[in-house]
């Protein structure tokens, strides 16, 4: 079983990347699965304009850079995703590749990370939703981290409570694989 750690920001100097690289540690630690790290800013996507359905692309495209981030959805069998909150709902970079492609998500289980004000309880709602269109099992277990308490001048800090947060969304994450 494998499972992609999904760093959704692709912003210079997101905050994501700490917040992402310690849910792969905890997760390489936690076992019961490999771990894969997708940095989706690492696929220099471009703005989904295609004539065609990516549902309907047989996960195969034209363009070098979508074939490797179709690759890299498709090696995997759940997904942890690291997610700011933008304008109170998804970061449309994010969104932009989830958008690129539609098979490689298909009925694969979900799980979010969420860091902002108030934790990116209302990205996560909505990315509930945009899952539900690829009949993907979305966790209920997640992390609402808040950036003015846990990202310190010393840098991401969690919450004594995030580590036993995050093992119990490993854990159903993980269940819901089968
Ligand atoms: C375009 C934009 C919109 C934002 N909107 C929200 C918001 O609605 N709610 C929130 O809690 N933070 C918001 N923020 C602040 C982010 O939580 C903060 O900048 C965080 O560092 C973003 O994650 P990133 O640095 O990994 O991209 C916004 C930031 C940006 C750049």
């Amino acid at each position: 079983m494998r499972i992609g750690i999904v760093l959704g920001s692709v912003r210079e100097g997101r905050a994501g990347e700490p917040v992402a690289n310690w849910v792969l540690e905890r997760a390489r630690t936690h076992g019961g699965a490999d771990v894969e790290f997708i940095d989706v800013k690492s696929f220099g996507l471009p703005v989904f304009d295609g004539a065609y359905l990516p549902a309907m692309a047989d996960k195969k495209y034209d363009d070098p850079a979508v074939q490797a981030w179709s690759d890299a959805v498709d090696a995997c069998d759940a997904f942890v995703i690291v997610t700011p909150e933008y304008n109170h709902s998804v970061p449309g970079g994010l969104k932009n590749a989830v958008d690129h492609l539609g098979g490689e998500w298909l009925g694969k289980p979900v799980a979010f990370v969420g860091y902002g004000a108030d934790g990116a309880v209302r990205a996560v709602e909505h990315w509930r939703q945009i899952f539900g269109n690829f009949d993907a099992k979305a966790i209920r277990a997640q992390l609402s981290i808040n950036i003015f308490a846990e990202m310190t001048e010393n840098g991401f800090v969690p919450n004594e409570r995030r580590a036993g947060e995050l093992d119990a969304l490993l854990d159903s994450l993980i269940a819901a694989v089968g």
